[in-house]
């Protein structure tokens, strides 16, 4: 029998990118460096030598990019916004040619019906700012702050979704601590989290403050619903810290305005962290979010076999493949009952908060076609399981409201250079052509029926 699942009235759909992932033109029109502009060109650690450089050529070709997304019945767009461009050096004289690039896009895309939420910051810090220390330095939270300030004023009348950072867990700690952006350095990770966490409040503040402040405005988070491997006390206490560290040291700062007491104890004196300070605190207190941004691909499962292993970052993530599970290109564990848990958890948690799926999708190896098109059915029946946990979790009373697929496009996926392909459509690197896969035709009609049946 089928079974449709309906989704409430105004459900925003739409797919989501990222700057440095799709725009190319890295030294154009005054665009300063970031970076990725940087680890691409000067060191080893992006597979086969990668680069942004030109990347979707989005920079040149987002006319099309709106119109296929028009066609493809999108409600909304999530994509981010080079701080280099807009300010070479991430302060300082505002640069004319990068502030018109986002200008026209915005307005193509409101003249063709599609919401913009833009994305501050999606990794892409202005080299300079990462010269004088990067997010382990609060004279860079203020520089964040001015520009936050200015895209509100220059934007805000026509852009009513912002998000002031995408996962910093992933760009503070994750990044720092496997020595991305230099050496190894679990507590520059730590203190760039806290202050980035300030930089989020400040700038929620200044928001609120600017003359165009009836948006919304939230922060989009990774997070990953943590499962014991057994029934051992030391599993069950590696899913306390794995969960403190990937989750709540970021949900509770804005929704909570508190850190985690049992993760503080943790870090404190291992890594020398300075009390959180009391500005901070009234910051996020002043400054509740209106809205969580949740970015999941999967779930994480731990283990820990002994009691030393229970540290910070302890090794007891498992990435081993284990039989009867199922995986995706990337490795990562397809897990649509996570998705589910995590919502109910949340909700459950943290007052019941408004949310907007701001990323969830696959990558596959896309390399069945038929007449030209990619038959990537895993990806859609990827995509379906998650949007029915979705669709359970609303049921249910979770206060969700929109939902963006990862990605529009294939792109540059950091690391992996363009080897993981997360695309609705698919893009031929070297004469830039955009091909709907069969799962942009999919997503095209569950938006134009606001549901889906299985
Ligand atoms: C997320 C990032 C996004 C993309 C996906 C696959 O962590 O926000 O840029 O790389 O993963």
């Amino acid at each position: 029998m089928v079974k449709e699942f309906k989704f409430p009235d105004g459900f925003l759909w739409g797919a989501a990118t990222s700057s440095y992932q799709i725009e190319g033109a890295w030294n154009e029109d005054g665009k300063g460096e970031n970076v990725w502009d940087q680890i691409c060109h000067n060191t080893k650690k992006v597979q086969n030598s990668d680069t942004g450089d030109t990347a979707c050529d989005h920079y040149h070709r987002y006319k099309e990019d709106i119109q296929l997304m028009s066609e493809l019945g999108h409600k909304a767009y999530r994509f981010s916004v080079s701080w280099p461009r807009i300010f070479p050096s991430g302060k300082g004289t505002a640069n004319n040619k990068g502030i018109n690039f986002y200008d026209n896009l915005i307005n193509e895309l409101l003249a063709n019906g599609i919401e913009p939420v833009l994305t501050l910051y999606h990794w892409d810090l202005p080299v300079s700012l990462q010269k004088i220390g990067g997010w382990e330095s609060r004279e860079v939270v203020e520089a964040y702050v001015n520009y936050a300030s200015f895209m509100f004023d220059h934007y805000g009348d026509r852009v009513k979704k912002w998000i002031t950072f995408n996962e910093p867990l992933v760009f503070t700690i994750w990044f720092y601590s496997r020595g991305l952006y230099n050496k190894r350095d679990v507590r520059g990770g730590l203190i760039s989290s806290i202050n980035v966490n300030a930089a989020h409040a400040k700038a929620v503040e200044i928001y609120h403050q600017s003359k165009n402040p009836d948006g919304l405005i939230g922060i989009s988070l990774n997070l990953s619903h943590v499962y014991p491997e057994s029934d051992s006390e030391l599993d069950k206490k590696a899913v306390i810290y794995t969960d403190g560290i990937y989750n709540r040291w970021f949900l509770d700062p804005v929704l909570k305005a508190s850190y985690p007491n049992d993760i503080l104890e943790l870090i404190e004196k291992p890594y020398n962290i300075p009390k959180i300070p009391k500005n901070d605190i009234e910051l996020l207190e002043n400054n509740p979010i209106d809205f969580l941004g949740i970015n999941n691909y999967s779930c994480t499962r731990v283990s820990a076999k002994k009691e030393k292993d229970l540290t910070l970052l302890g090794n007891f993530s498992k990435t081993n493949k284990v039989k009867g599970r199922e995986y995706s290109e990337m490795g990562w564990e397809v897990c649509p009952k996570g998705f589910y848990d995590l919502l109910m958890r949340i909700d459950e948690d943290y007052d019941h908060p408004m949310i907007y799926i701001t990323e969830n999708g696959v990558a596959y190896k896309d390399d069945k076609i038929i007449n030209g098109i990619i038959q990537d059915d895993d990806r859609i029946y990827y995509i379906k399981r998650y949007l029915e946990a979705a669709y359970q979790a609303i049921k249910k009373g979770v206060n969700l409201k929109g939902y963006f697929v990862w990605s529009l496009m294939d792109n540059f996926e950091w690391i992996y250079g363009y080897s993981k392909k997360f695309g609705l459509i698919h893009i031929n690197f070297e004469s830039q052509k955009r091909t709907w896969k069969k799962s942009a035709y999919w997503y095209r009609d569950v938006i134009k029926a606001n549901s889906f049946n299985i």
